[in-house]
């Protein structure tokens, strides 16, 4: 075994580290906004609207244009490729809008996922093949920063160790690749809600997760100031009989994290994973104010518990957008607020506020 390697270029190190660090700026999180064309056509089919690129570029507009303020809160957004070339009605591109509201435009890079032989009816995911090409070609746009997403299901046979590996080594090559071409790599290993285990079990699955992600990352040379980590929060499986106290979760999450992720990473991006808009933003406060270490900002990258209420107020319609923008407004800020450790329970009503968010085997 060899033990060389090079470090990155110090200008690069020093980029990828300022983007990582400016979307985890503290009171500040992501709207995560990759939904597959399929995944948002069920969002569409549930307004009355069709699934057309025009009816997808209408509602991201509606997100985009929001008031100014959205940056108080909003640091990053990840988009799905065609809104990366999309514009609004008066023809500026989104990315510009982004960039001038001091948003930074980011990219999903996963292909979806696909069986995975002869495991425990688990997946992998695709899209390494020309990612290097893809990756220059969004920083071009304007992306600095990418995402892919490796989702692991907790079963009484699951996750395999084949699926564990699978999931380190894909998100390590990605992360280096993503690195070689200037955009910052969210890393995402999604222990997914479903599942009938208790918070215990989710706690273990999460901890055999992170440690193997990160000894994968070690191994291709990530450089990890230049990285996010966007986990599940530790939470028991939808079909467990007991919720836990947002405490509960709080202390087992930030146990796990504080096992398995390396203090030079700035900072984790939490998913929703299903969680209703007032629990997400319950339990991302309660995890910055458990009283344990935190070496890195803890924060929102979250897409159904930010837009679930914009949704329904929206309804497909042009006189409804105001409002549905500044329903995202009062959720960003409710988050903001939760990633200091300063959100009061029950402040900040919506209208989806408590409704679970959860689907099986829900397609983003
Ligand atoms: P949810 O917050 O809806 O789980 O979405 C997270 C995600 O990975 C989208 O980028």
């Amino acid at each position: 075994m060899s033990t060389t390697f090079s470090y990155p270029d110090p200008r690069l190190q020093e980029e990828l580290k300022r983007t990582a660090e400016a979307i985890v700026a503290p009171g500040k999180g992501i709207l995560a906004v990759d939904e597959t064309n399929e995944g948002i056509g069920k969002l569409l089919a549930a307004v009355g609207l069709q699934n057309t690129e025009n009816n997808r570029r209408r509602y991201r507009q509606l997100l985009f244009t929001a008031d100014d303020a959205l940056s108080e809160n909003v640091s990053a957004v990840i988009l799905f490729d065609e809104t990366v070339y999309q514009k609004t009605d008066n023809g500026q591109s989104f990315i510009e809008v982004l960039r001038k509201k001091n948003i930074i435009p980011g990219i999903k890079l996963d292909r979806d996922v696909v069986p995975l032989f002869l495991s425990e009816d688990e997946v992998t995911t695709q899209g390494l093949d020309d990612l290097g090409k893809r990756c220059a070609e969004y920083r071009r746009q304007g992306c600095r920063f990418a995402k892919w997403r490796c989702p692991l299901k907790i079963g009484e046979r699951t996750p395999s160790v084949q699926a564990v590996q699978d999931m380190a080594q894909v998100l390590a090559r990605y992360a280096s690749i993503c690195q070689s071409e200037g955009l910052v790599p969210i890393v995402e290993p999604d222990v997914l809600l479903d599942g009938n285990h208790d918070i215990v079990r989710a706690q273990q699955v999460t901890e055999v997760a992170l440690a193997t992600l990160y000894k994968a990352l070690n191994d291709h040379h990530v450089f990890l100031e230049g990285t996010l980590l966007k986990p599940n929060m530790v939470t028991p499986g939808q079909g467990y009989p007991r919720k836990s106290t947002p405490e509960e979760i709080a202390i087992r999450t930030v146990t796990a994290l504080l096992r398995g992720v390396p203090a030079a990473v700035p900072g984790i991006t939490f998913l929703s994973g299903g969680q209703s808009e007032e629990e997400a933003t319950l339990n991302l406060n309660a995890i910055n104010t458990v009283p344990l270490k935190k070496p890195w900002a803890l924060t929102f990258s979250y897409g159904r518990a930010l837009q679930a209420s914009v949704w329904k107020i929206w309804a497909g319609k042009d006189e409804n957008v105001r409002k549905a923008q500044a329903e995202l407004l009062k959720r960003t800020k409710a988050n903001g607020l939760a990633a200091q450790g300063r959100y009061v329970a029950g402040s900040v009503t919506s209208i989806a506020g408590d409704k679970s968010n959860y689907s099986a085997n829900h397609k983003y």
